[in-house]
């Protein structure tokens, strides 16, 4: 049995040359490459593109197509954990819309009474693809990474538009009932919180929620982060070999400077601060824009 790349590889030619003629065994060939290599992609999207009878789109009833240049996926395959990573990528945006929706309705808000939606820092669509099905129509996107606006327009059918490392350069289409921005203030280096809290800002409308997430401060501790005085710790490197680790670390901070952050920057106060609302040691902040 094929066990190593190259045999992969030649696998993956076979399918590619057989797929328009013979789809059947095109299907064959990437069942059997996903068998050897679960985290392979070309297989994987071939099978969804083909809608094979045990592709994950035809179970999970979402466009399940991966962008082989997704960063997050990339961290799920290489977790410790990983058995599936295809699987558990993809499931775990349901994760994140539950975790979404409890936190909300902490917030006295239902997600789905929402018109206007803009997930910020969405990537190449992770959690996209659970957003739109719970919302269709409802959903903008924006990231930094070239690529993603495209990847997720074409196939999430979402208003997607390009961010800039420069906050203020940010120009929003509208103004939305919340603006959403799950870890990205946890690699943001804290003396641009002020400006990228404002800036979010205004894209919301008054009234609206900012709802973003922030490393959680006693698993920060367990890790051995010593804060500093002002309550928070930068290190200038991440999991994203794509961005520059000045710009894009990882942020630790304490509730009280997340709190006191949020009151100087934006003049509200929090409306939610939820411990560990998001994945293992993710608080959910909310904020209600005046
Ligand atoms: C940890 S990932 C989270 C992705 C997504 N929110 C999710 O939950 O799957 C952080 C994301 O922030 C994006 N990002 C980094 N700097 C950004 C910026 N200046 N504007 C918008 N997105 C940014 C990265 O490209 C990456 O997709």
């Amino acid at each position: 049995m094929p066990t190593n790349d190259t045999e992969i590889s030649i696998l993956l030619n076979d399918a590619m040359a057989l797929v328009e003629r013979d789809p059947a065994r095109t299907m064959q060939i990437c069942t059997k490459v996903r068998a050897l290599a679960p985290a392979n992609l070309v297989a994987h999207n071939m099978l969804e593109q083909l809608n094979a009878p045990d592709c994950y789109g035809r179970w999970m009833r979402i466009n399940c197509r991966i962008d082989p240049r997704d960063d997050i996926f990339h961290f799920f395959s290489r977790h410790p954990l990983a058995g599936n990573p295809i699987r558990e990528y993809l499931s775990d945006g349901w994760r994140t819309l539950s975790e979404l929706m409890l936190l909300l309705e902490e917030a006295g808000v239902s997600l789905t009474d929402m018109q206007q939606v803009l997930e910020f820092a969405s990537g190449y669509g992770r959690f996209t693809r659970h957003l739109v099905k719970a919302i269709p129509g409802r959903v903008d996107c924006s990231d930094v990474l070239p690529g993603t606006a495209e990847f997720l327009r074409e196939q999430f059918a979402v208003n997607a538009f390009y961010s800039s490392h420069n906050p203020r350069e940010i120009e929003y289409p509208k103004q939305y009932d919340m603006v959403f921005v799950l870890s990205l203030f946890t690699h943001l280096p804290v003396n641009m919180w002020t400006p990228w809290l404002q800036n979010l800002a205004r894209g919301i409308r008054p009234g609206g929620l900012l709802v973003f997430s922030v490393h959680n401060e006693a698993a920060a501790t367990q890790l051995g982060v010593n804060f500093g005085d002002d309550g928070s710790h930068f290190v200038a490197s991440s999991e994203s070999p794509s961005l520059d680790g000045a710009v894009y670390g990882t942020t630790f901070t304490t509730r009280a400077f997340v709190e006191q952050a949020v009151v100087s920057a934006l003049g509200s106060p929090v409306q939610v601060y939820r411990p560990c609302a998001f994945w293992e040691g993710q608080d959910g902040v909310v904020v209600r824009i005046a």
